[in-house]
């Protein structure tokens, strides 16, 4: 019997590849793929950046759960969500009642490369001086791990491969 349930959310920090990856498996499996930031700049009309900017941190993510919660039911959707999504409004576990939910992990070391390569457009990051964004990093994801945790699976974002996740979220729908 098909699994009623056909969301699936990407978790994970940022940086970590969740729209890379939920743009993969969305293909992969012909469903639709959604980005949960791109669902907020459409319902709010404003840019993430401005959001922060001119709103502040508390009004992004009561848009945030907003816009989490405004994406249908019964649809086929990969939805990659923001870094921070999980950790409010008891949005883990709405995404755990609603969907698959896989965490993308990847070590403090490997986040801070991609981060410090690119820290451009992340509101969180920009002012973070260069040589406290490693510990930056560290501290958030011990705090965001125990959001992230809950996940219903965990991926190896260095080393496991999409054919080997499509292959299990397959079995995971037949379920
Ligand atoms: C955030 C991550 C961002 C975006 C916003 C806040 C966070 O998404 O939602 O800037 O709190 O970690 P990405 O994880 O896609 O960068």
């Amino acid at each position: 019997m098909d699994n009623p349930s056909k969301k699936i959310y990407l978790i994970g920090f940022m940086g970590s590849g969740k729209t890379t990856l939920g743009k993969k498996l969305a293909l992969q499996l012909g469903w639709t793929f959604i980005d949960l930031d791109k669902v907020i700049e459409n319902r709010t009309g404003l840019k993430i950046t401005e959001i922060f900017s001119s709103r502040g941190e508390t009004f992004f993510r009561s848009a945030e759960s907003d816009a989490l919660r405004s994406l249908e039911g019964g649809q086929r959707i990969v939805v990659s969500t923001g870094g921070g999504t999980p950790c409010s409004d008891n949005n883990m576990n709405f995404m755990n009642e609603t969907g698959l939910t896989i965490y993308l992990k990847l070590s403090p070391e490997k986040l801070y490369s991609r981060l410090a390569a690119s820290t451009g457009g992340r509101p969180l990051l920009k002012d973070i001086a260069a040589d406290e964004l490693f510990d930056f990093i560290v501290k958030k994801l011990s705090e965001r791990e125990k959001c992230y945790s809950k996940a219903s699976w965990t991926i190896n974002g260095e080393s496991d491969s999409i054919s080997g996740l499509v292959t299990q979220v397959k079995n995971w729908i037949q379920e």
